[in-house]
């Protein structure tokens, strides 16, 4: 077998991120866009010992599964990748995909798997988009074979294509948020191109613009938009004041200025514009304030579905001291409230503390305190700096990076009678808990929760106990 080479292939399964697999003679294939169900003729791209890698050039006989895209930009954002398979098989992959982790990366067996839940939306059910800027338009292939023709490739609005880390799809339309939303990215695009308004560039050090960050409530009339850039302008002024005539409906504009020559697209402070530089939602009976630069569930809907989940698992008997890791802007602490003796928060980010004390007032809760704690370092000096009781139930749900190992040890050191884990990373989540497993806990069940169809992320709640 060669680089270049062309070869008949039946796809049978499918890895994570969308990619389909072929096995012949015990070689395994993995080829990308295709789909479990596929007969199609592969290009071979690169050759290992045991796998190679491939693209379609051909479908010979497409998989039932197989339905039409729905987005213009499907051959080139990397978002909505799996828009070509049919619902239910999405949900049967990703179930698969939980289970497979569990046994690989956690060695882990003899526990319950319940079925994955279905989200209610599956377009337009995200409340946050962000955008980024870019002097470098990614091309599409048939764009590339007209490339002479293009003159407008030195700005985008939209985003980063997977691996590169330079050059911004420009996006006209998205199906994750709403026409709202679709509107007022053109409109900026269109703004600050025509101005030749210079986009920051990590490379240089110099531009300005840097992303579009838009979110939107479910439940309330609540609209922000938030526009990262380094360093101040006064075109900013102009854009708000435009942007606020065009789209009344936006009840808040902020630009969030960043001093780092990063990526990043917080900044290291703000200036409110109109509004209050915040938004309302709402999970279950609760009302949350939600910050320019606070984590909020992105899927707000289904986020109720998840904390549900979490909720049974944890079957409180109303006398439990709850701690809730990463708790972000109190949503989960909240959330359980009526059902718990007290909680305490543990968040490393500032602003989402200042709006769970927000979230606290709002909700007339009395039994949940935030804390202000970096989980990257140990954190049982602050638990007893503090003089807090040790909890009955630990609540976790990390970042993508899972847990730090201190925060393990702590945990173990702390011995709650039960461990819910949520995460929107089983191969993370199952290394953490194989750890939780060798020291003492047992894994009850699982559950994972579809939080983004047609992309290839997993949200998963696990129960574990002290045995
Ligand atoms: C997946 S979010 C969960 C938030 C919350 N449970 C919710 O449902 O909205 C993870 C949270 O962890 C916080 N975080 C990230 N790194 C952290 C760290 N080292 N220490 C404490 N919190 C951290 C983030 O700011 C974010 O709020």
């Amino acid at each position: 077998m060669k680089k270049g080479e062309l070869i008949e292939l039946e796809i049978t399964d499918y890895a994570f991120e969308g990619r389909g697999i072929s096995k012949v003679d015990g070689f395994v294939y993995f080829i990308d866009k295709s789909l479990p169900g596929d007969k199609v003729i592969a290009k071979i791209k690169k050759i290992k010992q045991n796998y190679a890698e491939a693209s379609v050039e051909q479908i010979l006989e497409p998989s039932p599964y197989r339905i039409e895209k729905f987005c213009n930009h499907f051959n080139t954002c990397g978002g909505c990748k799996q828009q070509d398979l049919t619902y239910e098989k999405q949900l049967t992959y990703k179930q698969e995909q939980v289970e497979d982790v569990f046994e690989r990366i956690g060695g882990l067996s003899d526990f319950e798997i319940l079925p994955i839940m279905k989200s209610g939306l599956t377009q337009f059910y995200r409340n946050k988009m962000e955008f980024s800027f870019a002097d470098k338009r990614f091309l599409s292939i048939e764009e590339l074979g007209i490339e002479g023709e293009i003159l407008d490739r030195n700005f985008a609005l939209g985003f980063h294509v997977p691996g590169v880390y330079d050059k911004v799809v420009d996006i006209e339309k998205c199906y994750l948020q709403s026409e709202k939303s679709n509107d007022i990215l053109n409109f900026t695009r269109e703004f600050f191109k025509s101005r030749e308004i210079k986009v920051f560039s990590v490379r240089s050090g110099e531009g300005f613009l840097k992303n579009l960050v838009i979110k939107q409530s479910f439940h309330f009339d609540d609209f922000m938009v938030n526009l990262v850039t380094y360093g101040e302008d006064p075109i900013v002024e102009k854009y708000f004041d435009e942007l606020s005539a065009r789209f009344p409906y936006i009840t808040t504009m902020i630009n969030n200025i960043s001093t780092r020559k990063s990526s990043v697209a917080i900044g290291e402070y703000e200036k409110v514009y109109k509004g209050s530089g915040f938004i309302y939602e709402s999970i279950g009976k609760g009302k949350f304030r939600i910050s320019a630069n606070s984590f909020f569930q992105t899927n707000p809907l289904q986020a109720e579905a998840l904390y549900q989940a979490a909720l049974d698992f944890a079957d409180f008997k109303g006398n439990e001291v709850v701690y809730d890791l990463y708790s972000g802007a109190g949503t989960i602490p909240i959330f359980i409230s009526e059902r718990v003796k007290y909680i305490y928060g543990f968040e490393s980010v500032e602003p989402a503390i200042e709006d769970a004390k927000i979230n606290i007032e709002l909700n007339k809760i009395d039994n949940f305190k935030p804390i202000l704690a970096d989980l990257n370092k140990s954190f049982t000096p602050l638990i007893q700096g503090m003089g807090l009781k040790k909890p009955n139930v630990i609540i976790a749900d990390p970042p993508r990076s899972g847990m730090n190992p201190k925060t393990i040890n702590n945990i173990i050191e702390l011995s709650p009678a039960k461990l819910v884990y949520i995460s929107c990373n089983p191969a993370t989540q199952a290394r953490d808990i194989k750890l939780l497993v060798e020291d003492g806990y047992k894994l009850i069940k699982i559950r994972p929760v579809d939080m983004f169809p047609h992309t290839y992320h997993i949200e998963n709640v696990a129960l574990l106990i002290r045995e």
